[in-house]
């Protein structure tokens, strides 16, 4: 897909790697959509868009809510006449106390977050899409959803899950013309990290420094990849200090590209 001249919805693109993405993808001539329910953040990130010379708007989004999820993709037609590319990249992490402390309510939430919200948000954009002739989903999972995450199951638990929703719709999608795939990062730098890593030595554990930290700028480079690359669905990609990498791609038999 030629990014140029198409429109983009970014949720989570208050900070960190959507913030990262909603700027790249700005950059490679798309309008973006910012969704995030910090308005702040969000305000920052169109700002940053505008003044380097593109365009983009913020819609106060809580991705659990499906009015709200609904208002942001309609904004992207009402404003821009369209939606091509979707980056479904809100997230949390459980915080601590983690899994068994944390209460059910706690926990809800991250799964509600990190999974339901990436299936609502596909729900939702893939008619518009379908309509428009076609596009592109990535959705934000993490190497915790490959692997497994002893330091935080339920994140883990959503995380793999948003890995295997896209695996298994790829088929479905790409017979729309929707092509939908997943980035796994590893650690980066940003403030979800910082604040875990703050928490963490609140509680008593021992502070934390990985060596390899990834920069969100690197994860925007590879939604990038997958959102232009009209040869990938259904594919997890894993982004390491070495390098992103094509974890179990899952090509749909007989599917349209
Ligand atoms: N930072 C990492 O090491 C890392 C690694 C793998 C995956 N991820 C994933 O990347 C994504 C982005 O995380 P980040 O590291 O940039 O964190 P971040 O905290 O910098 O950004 C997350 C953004 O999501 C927004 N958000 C949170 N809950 C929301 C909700 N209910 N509705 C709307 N917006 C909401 C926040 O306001 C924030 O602006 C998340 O899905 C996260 O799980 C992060």
């Amino acid at each position: 897909m030629e990014i140029k001249g198409k429109v983009a919805v970014i949720t989570g693109a208050g900070s960190g790697i959507g913030r990262a993405t909603a700027e790249r993808l700005a950059r490679e001539g798309a309008s973006i959509v910012v969704a995030d329910v910090d308005e702040a953040g969000g305000a920052e990130t169109v700002r940053r868009i505008e003044s380097a010379g593109a365009k983009a708007i913020f819609v106060k989004t809580e991705v659990t809510s499906e009015s709200d999820t609904r208002r942001m993709l309609e904004t992207a037609t009402g404003k821009f006449g369209r939606l091509d590319i979707l980056h479904n990249n809100a997230g949390v992490a459980t915080g601590i106390p983690g899994f068994p402390k944390a209460p059910l309510a706690q926990w809800r939430r991250v799964i509600e977050i990190d999974l339901t919200a990436v299936i609502m948000g596909t729900w939702l954009a893939a008619p518009i899409m379908e309509i428009g002739g076609g596009g592109a989903i990535v959705n934000t999972a993490s190497m915790a959803g490959l692997y497994p995450h002893s330091l935080d199951p339920i994140y883990g638990a959503a995380k793999a899950g948003v890995v295997n929703f896209t695996h298994s719709l790829a088929p479905w999608a790409s017979e729309r013309g929707i092509r939908v795939n997943c980035v796994c990062p590893g650690i980066v730098d940003t403030p979800m990290v910082r604040k875990g890593v703050e928490a963490a030595v609140k509680a008593g554990h021992k502070s934390w420094a990985p060596s390899n930290i990834l920069q969100p700028e690197q994860i925007a480079d590879a939604v990038v990849r997958l959102v232009s690359d009209d040869s990938l669905f259904g594919c997890s990609m894993e982004v390491r200090p070495s390098g992103p990498r094509i974890v179990e791609p899952r090509p749909a038999p007989g599917s349209r590209r």
